[in-house]
C-alpha cells in the first residue's frame, strides 16, 4: 500500500513528527536509493556480484588484496561523488531544525546527510570522507588521498585504508553509546531505509521502542522493522518524508534555532 498526500497513515506520521520533543532517526542504504546509489545488497549485483563482501568489505580481505579492496571503495565513493542529497535528507535535515532533541544515526557511509545540512550525523559504519592510518589510527580527509597509488600510505609508513566499519569489526564505543543514549530517551523513533538485519546498528529502534518510544518506519521493502512498527509507511523515503514536510510546517515546531 503507498501513501498518498491524503493519506491517514501519512497525517498521523506528520502529527507524531510535529509533536515530538524528543526524536531518534535510524537511516541505511534505502534513504540513498532515490540518489541513484545502490542498497548495499543491490550493489552486490552487476560488477562486482562475483567477489564474496567479505573480500570487499573485511580486514582480511584487505590483507589478501589491499589493491582489490581500495578499488572497490574508490568505485563507491566515484557513485557516492556523482551523487547529491535527495529530498528524504534535505527533510531530515529540515527535521533537525524543527526538533529540540533530535539525533540522526546512519548506517551509511555516503556523507549525503552531511551534504543535505545534517549538522553531526552519528556515523555508525563510518565514512568514505575519510581514510584512516592502520598503524597510527590518522585520519585524513579521502580528497587527500593520491588516486594513482594502488594502496595509499600514511607518511608513518602504514597502510591507508576508508574509515568504514568492516565486517567482524566493532563500531566505534563513543558514537555508539551517543546512539544508544538518544534512542532510550526518544519518544519517537524513526527507521527509514533499513533491512534491520545488521547488528548493533538494527537493535536501536528497539531500544527506542523498549523504553516507551513510538516507531515509525518509512520503508517499501521488508524490512524486519516494519512488523514492530507502530506505524510503517511502505513508501520511497523520496517521496514519503517531503509529503510529510508540508504537515509539519504548519505545526507548532520547537525550532532549535532559528529556521533558515
Ligand atoms: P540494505 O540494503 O540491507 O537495506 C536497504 C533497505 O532500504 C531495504 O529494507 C529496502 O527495502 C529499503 N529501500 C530500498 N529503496 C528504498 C527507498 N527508495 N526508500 C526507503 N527505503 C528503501 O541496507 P542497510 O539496511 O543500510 O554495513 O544495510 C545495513 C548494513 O549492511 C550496511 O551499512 C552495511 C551492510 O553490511 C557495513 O558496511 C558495516
Amino acid at each position: 500500500m503507498t501513501s498518498s498526500p491524503q493519506d491517514p497513515l501519512l497525517a498521523r506520521a506528520a502529527a507524531w513528527l510535529a509533536e515530538a520533543q524528543s526524536l531518534f532517526v535510524l537511516t541505511g542504504a534505502g534513504v540513498s536509493r532515490e540518489s541513484g546509489i545502490p542498497t548495499f545488497r543491490e550493489a552486490r549485483k552487476g560488477l562486482w556480484a562475483r567477489f564474496d563482501p567479505e573480500q570487499l568489505a573485511s580486514r582480511a580481505g584487505f590483507d589478501a588484496d589491499p589493491a582489490l579492496v581500495w578499488r572497490w571503495y574508490r568505485w563507491r565513493k566515484a557513485r557516492v561523488r556523482a551523487a547529491s542529497p535527495n529530498p528524504a535528507h534535505h527533510a531530515i535535515a529540515a527535521l533537525e531544525r524543527r526538533v529540540a532533541d533530535f539525533t540522526l544515526a546512519t548506517q551509511n557511509v555516503d556523507g549525503l546527510h552531511r551534504r543535505a545540512g545534517s549538522r553531526a550525523p552519528l556515523e555508525l559504519h563510518g565514512s568514505l570522507d575519510r581514510v584512516r592510518c592502520e598503524r597510527c589510527g590518522q585520519r585524513l580527509p579521502w580528497e587527500e588521498v593520491p588516486e594513482d597509488l594502488a594502496v595509499p600510505r600514511c607518511a608513518c609508513g602504514g597502510r591507508l585504508r576508508p574509515d568504514v566499519v568492516w565486517f567482524h569489526e566493532p563500531l566505534d564505543t563513543e558514537t555508539l553509546a551517543q546512539a544508544l543514549a538518544a534512542a532510550t530517551r526518544a519518544e519517537l523513533c524513526l527507521a527509514v531505509g533499513t533491512s534491520g538485519v545488521v547488528q548493533p546498528a538494527a537493535s536501536l529502534p528497539l531500544v527506542a521502542k523498549r523504553a516507551g518510544a513510538r516507531l515509525l518506519v518509512i520503508d517499501p521493502g521488508d524490512t524486519v522493522l516494519g512488523p514492530l512498527a507502530d506505524l510503517w509507511l511502505r513508501e520511497r523515503a523520496g517521496r514519503c518524508l517531503p509529503a510529510l514536510a508540508p504537515r509539519l510546517s504548519g505545526a507548532p515546531g520547537r525550532p532549535r534555532r532559528a529556521l533558515g
